[in-house]
């Protein structure tokens, strides 16, 4: 995330902004924080004087904000979605999937890769099982674009406080 921070330019007034830069993958089981390290990053950055748009939404919720249907602009979501500063996508791989969901998910972080938009994204899978899951498109993209965090132990969820 520090990388991320110090793509940062100066803006207008001093603060910094961010249009290009380093993407994350944070890779593990349910409930090892995967959610609590996204936002944690978006919070270092805010904390930093990064001053920015930023969107986070679920694969689930993408699918569902998307889906065709009377009155919707899906290509203006999709492109605010693809151009958002930041974007937190989280839980990729999570959604039952379709050729639209495998088509919607390459189109958005085809973009991302090529305008080298910041993403921070969430999985359960491993690579392999994300290739499964989201075509090899997606999958070759994002093994290029982020850096893997991989966390582990135990749901916490699962588990009480000491
Ligand atoms: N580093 C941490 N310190 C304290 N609590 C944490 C930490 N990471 C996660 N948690 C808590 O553990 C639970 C699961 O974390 P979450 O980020 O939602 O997991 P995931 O997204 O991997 O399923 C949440 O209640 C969260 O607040
Ligand atoms: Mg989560």
């Amino acid at each position: 995330m520090d990388e991320i921070a110090r793509a940062g330019r100066p803006g207008p007034s001093g603060t910094r902004g961010i249009a290009e830069g380093p993407s994350l993958l944070i890779v593990g089981p349910t409930g090892t924080g995967k959610t609590h390290q996204a936002y944690g990053a978006v919070r270092s950055l805010l904390a930093a004087g990064v001053r920015l748009r930023w969107e986070a939404v679920t694969a689930a919720d993408l699918y569902a904000r998307l889906r065709p249907r009377p009155g919707l602009d899906a290509e203006r979501e999709l492109h605010t979605l693809t151009r958002c500063p930041l974007l937190v996508l989280e839980d990729l791989g999570a959604a039952k999937g379709s050729e639209w969901t495998e088509e919607l998910t390459y189109r958005l972080i085809n973009h991302r890769y090529e305008y080298l938009r910041p993403t921070l994204l969430t999985t359960n899978l491993a690579i392999d099982d994300l290739r499964t899951a989201l075509g090899d498109r997606v999958a070759s993209r994002l093994s290029e674009m982020t850096h893997r965090v991989i966390l582990g132990g135990p749901d916490r969820r699962r588990t009480p406080a000491a």
